[in-house]
């Protein structure tokens, strides 16, 4: 298989274009390089540098290199930002992201998987949360990654295009020459691993009068590797022909700040300096997915996700 991999110069989309090329499909990377690293893009993979919204080039690489399928990882993805800058988020996540899939679906390329986020669901009912929770995004990022989900649920019901949006909870972990290293970090683990190594003031654990055990909040984190094999599994559902499919992508279970700080500090053998702080506006107590879908449909299970692994492979990979 030939795959169109945009954003494959940032965390998860490298790392699944170098999973894909080892099991043998050919791979064209098509990132703006706004935020991603043009060394992490494996060897092998094809680089064009440019923005998906720029359906001149997207549709020279098209016409050139003929993809059989897209996986669409490119987009801003700070949540905090995306509040002070709607403008910005909207035009890039969802303008851009429109303007790629018409470049799909005129050149044929009628298959994709999107990087959707559990940002969509706005604030929990309970959890774990399924596919069918309501989706009110309490963020604009959230409601971007809504947008092009119904988007492609329109596109899919006209015949268009097939999809698998993905709604992935906290990506983490790390693996070789792979680590999360966002231009606004905002993820509890390379933040702490940051503060530890001395490259951050002291973490902020933000509230610590949750209705959870220890009072911090609790997240669904799921390893970059296994949201890389979910994605291959996703193109090869597609590929054979499967019916277009929205799925969560987690563990089933959550770990609180204070969890991972304890984790992180029996991996390195010392405390992350932390200090705590009043509640962010917007942050629900827990969010835990249920991945019952991704299971039954694709076949998925997450294999690397424990916490102490995470923690291990993330720690790995920011000290490499
Ligand atoms: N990291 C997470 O916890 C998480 C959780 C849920 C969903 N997601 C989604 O997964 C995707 C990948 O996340 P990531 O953590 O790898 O982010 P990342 O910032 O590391 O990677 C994004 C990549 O997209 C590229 N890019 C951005 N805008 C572009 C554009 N208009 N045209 C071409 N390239 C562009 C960037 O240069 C970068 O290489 C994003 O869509 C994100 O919203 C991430």
């Amino acid at each position: 298989m030939r795959c169109l991999v945009t954003g494959g110069a940032g965390f998860i989309g490298s790392l699944t274009a170098e999973r894909l090329l080892e099991r043998g499909d050919e791979v064209i990377v098509l990132d703006d390089l706004s935020t991603g690293h043009r060394e992490v893009v494996p060897t092998g993979a094809t680089l064009i540098e440019a923005s998906v919204g720029d359906q001149a080039a997207v549709r020279a690489l098209l016409a050139d290199l003929a993809p059989d399928a897209c996986i669409h990882f490119a987009g801003l993805i700070a949540a905090g930002e995306s509040m002070s800058e709607p403008g910005r988020y909207f035009e890039a996540n969802v303008g851009e992201s429109l303007a790629l899939l018409e470049e799909l679906i005129r050149a044929g390329v009628d298959q994709v998987v999107f990087s959707s986020s559990a940002a969509v669901y706005g604030e929990p009912l309970g959890t774990p949360m399924s596919e069918d929770h309501q989706t009110i995004p309490t963020s604009v990022y959230g409601a971007t990654k809504l947008q092009v989900e119904h988007a492609l649920e329109w596109m899919s019901r006209q015949g268009a295009l097939r999809y698998a949006a993905l709604r992935y909870f906290n990506a983490a972990g790390g693996s070789e020459g792979h680590r999360e290293d966002h231009a606004v970090e905002t993820h509890l683990i390379p933040l702490a691993l940051s503060a530890l190594a001395g490259q951050r003031p002291a973490l902020q654990i933000f509230g610590t009068d949750y209705p959870t055990p220890d009072g911090t909040c609790i997240r669904d984190y799921i390893h970059v590797e296994d949201l890389a094999a979910a994605h291959l599994a996703a193109l090869d559902h597609l590929a054979a022909g499967g019916a277009s499919l929205v799925a969560n992508l987690g563990t089933g279970h959550g770990y609180s700040v204070r969890e991972v700080l304890s984790a992180i500090e029996t991996v390195v053998g010392r405390p992350v300096p932390a200090e705590e702080a009043p509640r962010r506006p917007g942050d629900p107590a827990e969010l835990v997915a249920s991945s019952a879908r991704a299971h039954e449909v694709l076949g998925w299970t997450p294999t690397r996700s424990s916490l102490g692994d995470i923690i291990a492979d993330a720690w790995q990979a920011f000290s490499a």
